[in-house]
């Protein structure tokens, strides 16, 4: 619901708070409560106020309202305390006295025909805020108090609550011409700035985020604190201002504070904010406005300050000591700037460091200082990708947003299978992990469900799951029940192959290892590779000629004394450049294989979920049936979960022995991961999608190659694409060096792509997200045809 605006109209400035004589004022209490006591006067903006002290010693508050205030509007504030005690009756504000006649306000007529509402309140007892110490805790018992105001009134509404108040921020930008009034340039010219950065760029957004009733008063005069425990909120007072608004306004509002050192405001305010979210959860659009709202509330407040000395000079100077303070907020505000204040403010509520979303504006942090501090914690080694490296805050879907709000193309990160942080993943995680996480000794459900779901469509014989939490732990808890199950040791595995990090995996880590470092019971294939490999496109029976180099192998093992226990594979051969593999290749290599009796791990670490396209798994496309299926990267889209699925009868024996245990394995937080990965897949046909979409980019960027001949080979299946660079395609001389330019020319253009295929390392690796769309495969062929064009 939006409002037009007539807040230009100078009716707006009159306060207009009615001036009765105090006998008079008396009678009517006398008349309509049957009050009498000590009448002290209170100040308001609007209204005639008293604070009745009766002979019994009850308090009171008296409210007269000025003539020209709608009775709908009173009725509204009077229904929400109603309603208030109705909800949450320990929460502390005024309680309306019932006249005589049992209504809930009165009505005095004026001999001048002028009619003025009178309504009585409870008198809370407590000393206002702005007479106490403001600590932090003081200020996050406040936020966490007006955000129990905000839930009693989520269920509430009134027909008035959307009512004009020219303290509304939302309408803020009708003030900018009275900015004329303000006598010091600086000030005049920030708050005209501030009023048309809201119109433009704030207002828009706040029509977008959620909106309820709010108090949207409850600042330093109308909150109370316990005056024997000054921490401690002891009420809300004066609900005049309220109104139906966006939520997030309520605590811009609260945040009450002029003249307050930088670092102590932005203290004060995070404890505010924490302690509302801790109550009432803030949504992170909400908390990146917050900086500019602040800005557009003292605005108004300069402003309305300014435009009534001029205006109406006859009423007394209503604010004016705030009148400096205020400008010197702002100044103060824009000195600390958008990007420290959000970034304050995100950490207080747990939410990652402010990245606007393409707004050139912002300025990063200075990536030189950051990576110091890196090598200073992280040591110095860690790689980094680029040469100009990215400082990444943000994913969402097949974008990755850098710190200044770039955005660049996300194709070779192949752990967010789904695109980075998607929602749905985002949501199961967090709602378990707000209901249940702990380990495997106790029943719960979801890893059943999620086991079943994961074994459903596999080979008959693989039935059974090991919940771990990386690849690399799947695979070596794999090989060791490879070892237990055969009672052998040795291991064959690709040339160049990858497959995680502990000290056995290691071993099967042949990726750029010299033959001579493998451990003895170790022995690797030649990778079958008909672009650049022993045998060649265009050459007879490859898959046999490539895996007769299994026995090769296997007699390796066995002059070394070794028997394989294992063939350890990367069904998708990443790292042996993503070759074509002849079709039937890895068939013949894992019949030889398990006729010198060794067990076949699939490791679908890369290639599992559908990534190639055409099945769920890697090992299918190859037409085999292993022993082990190991899974790691993107079966949590991120959250950290690997498996292991083998058969009962390999499980239950080891197990029996070993008492296996992983602690954080398939905990109830990562099944839901996983179980929400596999929804999205199947709901949003990621695996038909992968087919498509990578053929239409294997497509465009062969399109590519009569134009740019450094591209010798364009390959892969499904979301899955290697680019093979050569200096000449009959020589096929590797072009490495050309291949690392283009990388950083690509991270230039805002495309990030990977480089694979030792020793050469001249191959594109191109794994982008399986939600990946043509659309988005013509930015990156777009950016591989200008990048190539300015090696
Ligand atoms: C084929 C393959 N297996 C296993 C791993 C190890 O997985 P993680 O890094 O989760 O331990 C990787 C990691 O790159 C991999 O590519």
């Amino acid at each position: 619901m939006t409002v037009e605006s007539n807040i230009g109209n100078t009716k707006f400035l009159d306060r207009n708070p009615p001036s009765l004589p105090i006998e008079e004022i008396k009678q009517i209490a006398l008349d309509l409560y049957g009050l009498s006591g000590e009448f002290k006067p209170l100040e308001s903006e609007r209204d005639q106020n008293y604070h009745i002290q009766t002979r019994s010693g009850d308090n009171y508050v008296f409210k007269l309202s000025n003539e020209a205030e709608d009775p709908g509007v009173i009725g509204f504030q009077i229904q929400a305390l109603m309603h208030i005690k109705q909800q949450d009756p320990t929460l502390r504000v005024p309680r309306v006295l019932k006249t005589k006649k049992g209504t809930l306000a009165g009505m005095v007529k004026k001999p001048d025909s002028k009619q003025h509402i009178v309504h009585v309140l409870s008198y809370l007892p407590g000393i206002i805020l702005d007479d106490a110490e403001q600590t932090p805790a003081l200020w996050r018992n406040k936020g966490r108090y007006i955000a129990r105001l905000d839930n009693t009134f989520r269920g509430f509404f009134h027909p008035n609550a959307r009512h004009e108040l020219i303290w509304d921020i939302t309408l803020c930008a009708s003030l900018k011409p009275h900015t004329i009034h303000i006598p010091d340039t600086t000030a005049r010219q920030n708050i005209a700035g501030i009023f048309d950065h809201m119109a433009k760029e704030v207002i828009p957004i706040l029509r977008t985020l959620r909106h309820q009733v709010i108090h949207n008063d409850a600042d330093l005069m109308n909150t109370l604190t316990d005056p024997n425990q000054q921490d401690r909120i002891v009420g809300i007072l004066d609900f005049g201002d309220m109104i139906y608004a966006p939520l997030i306004l309520e605590l811009v509002v609260a945040a009450d504070l002029v003249d307050v050192h930088a670092d102590d405001y932005i203290r004060l305010l995070t404890n505010l904010v924490a302690g509302f979210d801790s109550v009432l959860p803030l949504e992170e659009e909400e908390i990146d406005l917050i900086y500019d709202l602040l800005l557009a509330r003292y605005g108004i407040l300069g402003t309305i300050i300014a435009w009534r000395r001029a205006m109406r000079p006859d009423q007394p100077a209503y604010l004016q000591e705030e009148e400096e303070p205020c400008w010197n907020t702002i100044s103060s505000l824009m000195s600390i700037g958008r990007s420290n204040m959000t970034d304050a403010l995100r950490r207080s509520c747990c939410f990652p460091p402010y990245c606007p979303v393409n707004k050139e504006t912002e300025i990063s942090d200075d990536t030189e200082s950051l990576i110091k501090r890196r090598h200073e914690v992280l040591g110095s080694e860690l790689t980094l990708f680029y040469t100009n490296p990215v400082h990444v805050e943000r994913g969402r879907g097949p974008w990755l947003y850098d710190a200044d709000g770039r955005a660049y193309l996300d194709c070779y990160n192949n752990v967010p299978v789904l695109g980075h942080c998607h929602p749905h993943v985002v949501k199961a995680v967090s709602r378990q992990l707000a209901a249940l996480n702990l380990n495997t000794r106790y029943i719960y459900r979801n890893i059943l469900d999620y086991a079943e779901r994961i074994v459903s469509g596999m080979p008959d014989n693989l039935s059974v799951c090991v919940f771990v939490n990386s690849g690399s732990e799947a695979n070596d808890i794999a090989l060791r029940m490879a070892r237990f199950t055969t009672g052998e040791r040795g291991a064959i595995v690709m040339e160049d192959a990858y497959h995680g990090i502990t000290e056995a995996i290691d071993d099967l880590s042949t990726y750029e290892k010299e033959k001579e470092d493998l451990a003895p019971y170790v022995s690797t294939l030649i990778p079958p590779n008909p672009y650049r490999g022993i045998y060649r496109y265009g050459e007879q029976n490859l898959p046999d000629r490539y895996a007769t180099d299994t026995d090769r192998a296997i007699e390796e093992l066995s002059k070394n004394g070794y028997k394989p226990a294992a063939f350890m594979i990367d069904t998708a051969f990443i790292s042996n450049g993503i070759p074509d593999v002849p079709e039937g290749y890895l068939a013949a290599v894992t019949e030889r294989i398990q006729a010198a009796g060794g067990l076949i791990i699939a490791d679908e670490v890369q290639a599992g979920f559908g990534r190639s396209g055409s099945h769920m798994w890697g090992f299918m496309d190859h037409g085999i049936v292993p022993d082990f299926v190991t899974m790691g990267k993107p079966v949590g889209n991120g959250y950290p979960l690997g498996i292991v699925v083998t058969s009962p009868a390999i499980l239950n024996a080891f197990v029996k022995e070993t008492e296996l245990f992983s602690t954080f394995g398939g905990n109830p937080v990562a099944c839901a991961a996983g179980m929400a990965v596999l929804d999205v897949i199947e709901n949003e046909n990621l695996i038909s999608n992968a087919c498509v979409t990578g053929e239409y980019l294997r497509r465009g960027i062969r399109s590519l190659m009569s134009r740019h001949t450094i591209i010798g080979d364009v390959r892969g299946k499904g979301m899955i694409a290697g680019v093979e660079l050569v200096r000449d395609r009959k020589t096929l001389e590797p072009a490495s060096t050309e291949t690392d330019r283009l990388l950083d020319l690509l991270r230039e253009d805002g495309v990030f792509v990977g480089s694979e295929g030792p020793p050469y390392f001249n191959i594109l690796k191109i794994r982008p997200p399986m939600i990946f769309k043509p659309e988005h495969a013509d930015i990156l062929i777009d950016a591989l045809d200008r990048s190539l064009e300015a090696l």
